[in-house]
């Protein structure tokens, strides 16, 4: 059969693409210097599969690399997060309809935080949009699919902190509204942005982020991870 899309799905770690990579057919292993790159057909899409590695350098530059060698039409960001708001239990998934940086920071030279120097609202938070019709398709296709599992569209904040902290947790709420928080959303929003390519960033609750962050993530990652990994495929299942 015609490939449908060309698709890049993009985990920063093992668990968060695992249940992913187990499922492409004709599955096939490229290698460019550190990165390896998994490549396979799944629902007739031509699918470019990584696992970046932690960080937002980490997710910008391989995704990079792979528009440059692959030209995806679209981006998914999948994995797990830790819930700011108020709503989330763990495993729940947020569909991040709006990315944000939270550790950039020129707020000492007189802008907001969150703020990267574009010249577009210095007095706001930059934010990076999820294409609105992938957005539409993967809330018709995830209703119902696991029941207990609550949906929720929201700002994710990202930076290059692991946050376990009630206090940290507090002020990213009241500074940027997320409604979670993870490590390279933003950075994967970024640079399908920079090139001109439409993308979603889908996270299931690993933790609170609060300052029983790091035990409870430890119990709940790969529940999670599968969780997200699991609700990608079935929007796959339905895109054109
Ligand atoms: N990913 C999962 N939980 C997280 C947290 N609490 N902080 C940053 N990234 C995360």
């Amino acid at each position: 059969m015609k490939n449908k899309k060309t698709i890049c799905i993009i985990g920063a770690m093992e668990c968060e693409i695992e249940k992913l990579k187990q499922k492409l057919q004709g599955f096939k292993t490229a290698h460019h210097g550190k990165m390896i790159i998994y490549t396979g057909k799944l629902h007739s899409h031509k699918v470019i599969l990584t696992q970046s590695g932690v960080g937002k350098v980490n997710a910008a530059i391989t995704l990079q690399y792979i528009i440059d060698k692959y030209n995806p039409d679209i981006v998914i960001n999948t994995g797990i997060a830790g819930g700011i708001s108020s709503e989330l239990s763990v495993a729940d998934i947020v569909i991040g309809t709006e990315l944000v940086q939270h550790d950039f920071d020129v707020s000492a030279i007189g802008y907001a935080k969150g703020y990267m120097c574009t010249g577009i609202n210095p007095d706001k938070p930059t934010v990076f949009c999820s294409d609105e019709s992938l957005i539409a398709k993967y809330e018709e296709v995830i209703s119902g699919m696991i029941p207990e599992i609550k949906i929720h569209k929201g700002i994710i904040a990202s930076g290059d902190i692991f946050v376990s902290d009630n206090n940290r947790k507090k002020e990213i709420k009241n500074i940027f509204n997320a409604a979670a928080v993870e490590m390279e959303g933003a950075a994967i929003a970024q640079t399908a942005c920079k090139n001109e390519i439409p993308f979603i960033v889908l996270r299931a609750i690993s933790d609170l982020a609060d300052d029983n962050a790091a035990i409870e993530h430890e119990f709940v990652e790969t529940r999670a991870a599968e969780i997200s990994a699991l609700s990608v495929e079935k929007l796959l299942e339905k895109l054109d």
